[in-house]
Parts: structure tokens; sequence; C-alpha cells
């Protein structure tokens, strides 16, 4: 029974494995592209004993499109082209590539879509042909090797671009303002890790923008007028950026960091939702009262997973009601005074609140019912180190090495703020 089954899917298989393979194998890839991959292989080799263009055999009677590897074709008007170049084994143990990238190489595929160049050490400018001629690229992705050089303005002629990452290298100059306003289809732009400068620029009303990494380069300036509405995810970490944040919208976002920077002004309070669980705004410039969550965030609460980071600015007023539930919560290094809610409390000694750093604060009280008889769970971190009171015992083993210090704020610090010492 199972052999007759068998034997009548053959006919079906060949057919099948015919019309699928058929196109590839029958007709040749265009000897535009083939020369073009040719040229790529004089300006880049493989690091040491990598195994990446060890398949590509110019002398093989194959066709490239089967037997070398990272080179997906497809037919375009009746040609066989290349439209997927993914350069390197992406594998986790491999050196990448070395050298460059040639341009004439690039230059002539100008059917491709994708463009992947996997982490290696790869010298040399992104070539600015790119932008000129392969205009049905849709991703762009260059991580983690040694391009130098500017971003070339050209990239914004790609009006079907989705994506472009060119983080972790060395490139240098401004981002070119027509990326952010010229390019209708980008939803990822990642720029990190570069030596990048200038302004962020402004991105036109239409941007669709839902994940944007500009961290880690040397951008300054304050933030655009308007950021994209549709951003899920953005990262302005460590750059040297000021003022308001006014301009963020934070409608969409899940992801949010402004950490390093020198933001001033207040936090905007459509910035506290249940839906933005992960917000990084440590070491900025900003101070004010912590608003209460925008009526129109819909506020629930915060849960499992959620970080919020407000540590080294200068936030004032009494701590945040509404915070009690997130899971790992840095106030420490800003002006907070009065006492800390009795929510904390039972949410740090419940193990719902995993990390809750208060040092250096002008905080008064930590209402535990009976400090001798509470005990933190394991792996909860609480610090109340340098505030205006004497830090039940409980607190003292929790405090990173950094918290340091007397454990106690000097009282003269604290009679400004007409409060004694207290554990509440
Ligand atoms: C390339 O292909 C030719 C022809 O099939 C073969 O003789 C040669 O050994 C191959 N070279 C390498 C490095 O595999
Ligand atoms: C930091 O904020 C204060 C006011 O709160 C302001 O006077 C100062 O200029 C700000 N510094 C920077 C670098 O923005």
């Amino acid at each position: 029974m199972e052999f007759c089954n068998t034997f009548l899917q053959i006919p079906t298989l060949i057919l099948t494995l015919l019309l699928s393979i058929s196109p590839t194998t029958q007709q040749q890839l265009a000897a535009l592209d083939l020369n073009a991959l040719h040229q790529i292989t004089d300006t880049l080799t493989d690091v040491k004993n990598g195994g990446f263009f060890s398949t590509w055999n110019f002398s093989s009677p194959e066709n490239p499109c089967s037997s070398f590897a990272g080179v997906t074709c497809s037919v375009i008007n009746g040609q066989l082209r290349v439209t997927a170049l993914l350069l390197g084994t992406g594998l986790s143990d491999s050196p990448g590539l070395a050298g460059t990238i040639s341009p004439d190489g690039i230059y002539a595929l100008s059917e491709l879509t994708q463009l992947i160049l996997y982490p290696g050490i790869v010298t040399g400018f992104i070539p600015s042909q790119l932008g000129r001629r392969l205009k049905n690229l849709r991703v762009i992705s260059l991580t983690n090797n040694r391009l130098t050089g500017t971003i070339p303005e050209t990239i914004s002629e790609l009006q079907n671009l989705h994506t472009l990452d060119l983080s972790h290298n060395k490139l240098t100059g401004v981002i070119p303002p027509t990326l952010a306003s010229a390019l209708p289809e980008l939803k990822v732009l990642v720029l990190a890790y570069n030596n990048l400068a200038g302004n962020i620029p402004e991105f036109s009303e239409e941007s669709q923008l839902i994940h944007l990494d500009l961290r880690n380069n040397l951008l300054s300036g304050t933030l655009p007028e308007t950021m994209p509405a549709t951003l899920r995810y953005l990262s302005l970490s460590s750059n040297g950026l000021w003022g308001p944040l006014n301009s963020v919208s934070s409608s969409y976002l899940v992801y949010l960091d402004l950490s390093m920077n020198k933001f001033s002004g207040p936090i905007p309070d459509s910035f506290f939702s249940s839906s933005l669980s992960s917000m990084y705004l440590q070491r900025n410039n900003l101070s004010g009262e912590v608003p209460p969550p925008s009526p129109s965030s819909f506020f629930e609460s915060y849960g499992p997973g959620s970080t919020i980071d407000l540590s080294h600015n200068f936030l004032s007023g009494e701590i945040p009601i509404f915070l009690d539930t997130v899971e790992t919560l840095f106030l420490n290094n800003n002006h907070f005074t009065g006492k800390v809610p009795r929510n904390y409390v039972t949410n740090v000694f419940a193990g719902t609140t995993r990390t809750l750093y208060l040092q250096h604060n002008y905080l008064s009280s930590f209402p535990m019912e009976n400090p001798r008889d509470m005990v933190l769970p394991d792996g909860v971190a609480l610090c109340l180190s340098y505030n205006c009171m004497v830090p039940p015992a409980v607190g003292l083993t929790a405090c990173p090495a950094s918290a340091g210090g007397p454990f106690s704020r000097p009282f003269r610090q604290c009679s400004v703020f007409n409060i004694g010492n207290s554990i509440g």
C-alpha cells in the first residue's frame, strides 16, 4: 500500500522539480552580472580560511545562481539576474570578509533588492554608485565592519529602501538630510556605533519609520521639530544632544533610550504609558517633577519585564506612585524628597519589583511595617543609601559599588527640606 502511494507520486515530484529548477539551470546568468560578481572578488576576500568564496568558482560550468554561496537570482525581463547578495557566511564563528566593496562590481547589479555584508574587517568607502543605479534595493545591511568615509547622499535616491543598517563601522560626516526626508518606504534606520556628527535631520511628515537607532555617535543639537509618530523603537543614547524632549511622539513607542545626552527640561507626561515599558532617560539634565501619565495614554500598570531608568538627572518632588509596578526601576541620583510610597515597599518584598535604586536622593522614609521581620527575596536589589534617613539594614546589602560613601546624607544637606531622620 505504501509502495503504491510513493510510486504514484513520483511523476508529480519530477514535474515539480523541473518547473522550479529549470529557469535557473537552463538559463545562463546575464553576462553583466557574472562580470560584476567577478569584480567583487577582485577587492573582497575571505579572512584566512573563512570559506565563503570557496564556492565562487568562475571556471566551473555550473550556474553561479545555484552554486555560488550568497547569490540569489530571478528571471527579470527574460534575463537571469542577481537579486540578492549575502556576502559572508553569517556564521557567528566566521571571521568574515576583508578588502573593500568594489564600486564597479556593485554598480552593474541593477536588479539587486538585498545587499548584505556580514560582520568582518572590510574597509574603504560605501560606494556612492549604490544609490545611482540600484533602484530596487530594499535592504542594505553593512554592519560590523570597518567602513570609513561618509554615508553617500545617493542612498536617498533608493525610493524602495526599507532597511538601512550601517551600524558598528567608522563612518564620519553628517547624516544626509535627505535620508530622513526623501525615502518614503524607509522603516528601519540603524546608524549606531559610528562617528557621525551634526544634527539629527528633519523627518518628512510622511515618514513611516518604525525603528531608529543612532546611539553611540557624536550627534549634537536639539531634536528635530517632529519625530516620526510611527516609531516603535527609538535609541539616541550616548550622543551630545540637548534641549527639550517634547518632539518625541510616543504613541507607538515600546522602547525608548535617550540616555547619556544633555537633554533638559521636564519629562513629557506622554512618556509614561504602560505600553512604553522600556525607557532609559538616565544621565541627562532633566528636571522638574515626574508628571502623572497623560490621561490619553489609557495607563494601566507596568508589569514583568518593564524597566525604567531616570537616574542621574535633577528630578525633584516626591517619588511618583504610579511607577510602583515597574520590575526594574532606577530613580537614584536625583533630588527626590518625601517618603517612599508604601506600595514600593510591598512590591520589593513581594519580589515583583526586582531592582529598586533610590540612593543619592533626599528621601526621608522607607515605610516598613517591621524592619526586623522583613527579608528581601533572592535576587532583589534595593538601595537606599545617601538619603535623609538611616537606611533600614535590609537595604544595605544590595547597593551597587558606585553608591559607595556614607549610608546617610549629611544632616545639614537635609535640613533645607525641613525633614528629620526616620525609617518610618
Ligand atoms: C573549479 O571548477 C573546475 C571545473 O569544474 C575544476 O576543475 C576546479 O578544480 C574547480 N576549482 C576549485 C577551486 O574548486
Ligand atoms: C541643565 O539645566 C539647567 C537648568 O535646569 C540649565 O541651567 C543648564 O544650562 C543645563 N545644561 C545643559 C548642558 O543643558
